[in-house]
């Protein structure tokens, strides 16, 4: 008895992780999205866990009302056939099932198509282990970090350039499949301004745990002024050490990245445009500082479990010096 208490108070403290309001939880929606899935897999929840509580209370019932007792070893008599216990186990089950089926039907629809006229169109395109995200519209590619106007719903054309992955975004929505040759569907829309981080949810490889993402849901004036700085032009760098790593750059590592606007159209690894604004890097690995951009061209491998790019010491030869002009490059704001 000792012993049973001891693992279900262990079980009750794991209750504890259930805390709501984490940035990833979606027990904590913040769009309509989630909200909806959220209420489907809530109504699914209180049904299974009425039919578990009303089963095993049954259960436990019989087995000790029932119980052999000493000096009964007679078999007990064939239960007769009872056609009122028939229909009511055949009707009870059936009649959940309909309470279920409804409203999953109603949200799988409204999940399908966004409820308004005027998406925003966002492609995302899945790569081992980050996030490329396009705007048709807008001509602006970025990677890892979504910019969206709150508010708006934010119609989105989910696939993948290597192997299946998912995207979720607890507090947003998801999860959608992110798979080679196929393009799914399905929209998003954050109610207020902020941040909300996502992941992959799918295994696909070894950095798979460490391909992150954030949603920035910003106001629609931020949001402009985000295009804006996006789309502004290219210009040649005027400090002396970001125009030396503007050269390794195009030396090194255009044959991967871009940068919108330059000569620079690699589109193996992630779209660099703009890359002061970022907030973090890796795929949402550490934060976007100069010491940890430098720790991350020196090595990334020793920060990213699995990560694709080479390293800037070891596979590209790139000295101390070329890195931190590297550095003063990405991090400048032009
Ligand atoms: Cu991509 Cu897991």
């Amino acid at each position: 008895m000792r012993r049973f208490i001891f693992w279900v108070g262990m079980l009750l403290l794991l209750l504890t992780g259930c805390r709501v309001d984490y940035p990833a939880s979606v027990l904590h929606p913040a769009g309509p999205v989630a909200r909806a899935q959220l209420k489907l897999v809530a109504l699914s929840f209180f049904i299974m866990a009425g039919i578990a509580t009303v089963v095993l209370g049954l259960l436990l019932y019989s087995a000790l009302r029932f119980r052999q007792k000493p000096g009964d070893d007679e078999d007990p008599p064939p239960s007769p056939e009872v056609t009122w216990v028939e229909v009511l186990w055949t009707a009870i089950p059936l009649s959940l099932l309909i309470i279920m089926a409804i409203p999953t039907y109603n949200t799988t629809f409204y999940l399908a198509k966004p409820p308004t006229e005027d998406p925003l169109p966002v492609e995302v395109v899945a790569h081992q282990f980050w996030w490329e995200f396009r705007y048709p519209d807008l001509g602006i590619i970025t990677a890892n970090e979504l910019h969206i106007p709150a508010g708006r719903p934010v119609e989105m054309k989910v696939r993948s350039a290597d192997v299946v992955h998912s995207f979720w975004i607890p507090r947003l929505g998801g999860k959608l499949d992110a798979a080679p040759g196929r393009t799914n569907r399905f929209w998003l829309q954050a109610d207020e301004p902020g941040s909300y981080p996502g992941v992959c949810a799918q295994l696909c490889g070894a950095g798979h745990a460490q391909m992150h993402l954030v949603v920035h849901a910003q106001t629609a004036a931020d949001f402009e002024k985000w295009v804006q700085a996006m789309k502004a032009p290219y210009g040649i760098p005027t400090d002396p050490l970001a125009r030396e790593g503007e050269a390794v750059f195009s030396q090194s590592c255009q044959g991967c990245h871009a940068i919108g606007g330059s000569p620079f159209k690699g589109r193996v690894g992630p779209d660099l445009t703009a890359f002061y604004l970022r907030t973090t890097l890796g795929a949402g690995l550490v934060k976007n500082t100069p010491e940890n951009l430098t720790r991350w061209i020196e090595d990334p491998l020793a920060m990213k479990y699995g990560v694709l790019m080479p390293s800037g010491k070891r596979d590209l030869n790139l000295s101390d010096g070329q890195i931190q002009a590297l550095v003063a490059f990405l991090e400048g704001n032009r």
